[in-house]
């Protein structure tokens, strides 16, 4: 192999890239140390190595002199656009969402899938223990008659299950263990509950609640409200 010109390319290529001794010259480039039999060969680092190192030096220069100096690009714009394109994520993901970030949007199930989940859920998630699996109430109100102490509809009702009762009476905030499409499909079922007869119905508490929907209870207020504003109009033309 020490005769160059009968070799081929590549092996050329590597010859100059490797620099290596060829095995039968080793000896001229054995150090005369010895570690228990271990030996070191005195081989000039490889070209190849070295080419490596001297790119990398290269890199470092033209990287000081455009990101130093020049402010060409950086880790601060680098994190900025970074930062741009995941706040437009998020701003589009809450569009396409609404009902994740704001519970206001949430409306009542009425599929019987989603029901029977809630039903479901009202004696696995313990609501039976105090409320009764007729939800005739025990520890916990009534929640089958028309009577609220948070408000009833499915807003309040799915606020209630969200934050809980009162301070001290009992009814714990379940937001951190019951997911909220569970929630809402609780307070779903509560209200399907309205007006059916619990074996032992507990006395009503707090007050009546008249609305029914939210839905349907705005529709109610702007057309009483509208005929009050009639009525009211109708007795200042007759008292003028
Ligand atoms: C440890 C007993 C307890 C458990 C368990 C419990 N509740 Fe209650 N719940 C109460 C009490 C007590 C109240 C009344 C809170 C108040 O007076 O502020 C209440 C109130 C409510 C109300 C509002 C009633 C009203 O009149 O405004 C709803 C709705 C309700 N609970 C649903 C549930 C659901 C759904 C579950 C299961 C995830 C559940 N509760 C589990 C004790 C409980």
């Amino acid at each position: 192999m020490s005769n160059n010109e009968n070799m081929g390319f590549w092996a050329k290529f590597i010859k100059a890239a490797t620099k290596a001794n060829d095995l039968e010259r080793e000896d001229e480039v054995m150090l005369d140390h010895n570690y228990d039999g271990i030996q070191e060969l005195d081989n000039e680092l490889p070209p190849w190595w070295i080419w490596g190192f001297y790119i990398t030096i290269a890199i470092s220069i033209l990287y000081y002199i455009l990101i130093h100096i020049f402010g060409w690009y950086g880790q601060e714009d680098e994190y900025q656009a970074e930062l741009v394109a995941h706040t437009e994520k998020v701003a589009k993901y809450k569009a396409e969402h609404p009902e994740l970030f704001k519970t206001e949007n949430l409306v009542a199930f009425t599929d019987a899938e989603n029901l029977a989940k809630g039903k479901e859920l009202f004696a696995t998630k313990t609501c039976t223990a105090c409320h009764l699996a007729d939800a005739g109430g025990s520890i916990g109100p009534n929640l089958t008659d028309d009577y609220w102490i948070l408000g009833g509809g499915f807003q309040n009702i799915f606020n209630t299950i969200t934050k809980g009762g009162r301070p001290g009476k009992g009814m714990v905030a379940w937001e951190s263990t019951i997911k909220q499409e569970e929630r809402q499909q609780l307070a779903s079922y509560i209200l399907t509950l309205r007006g059916t007869t619990p074996a032992t119905p507990k006395a009503a508490e707090g007050d009546l609640w008249e609305g029914t929907d939210k839905k349907v209870e705005e529709g109610v207020d702007t057309l009483e409200e509208g005929a009050k504003e009639i009525i009211k109009e109708v007795k200042e033309v007759i008292n003028e």
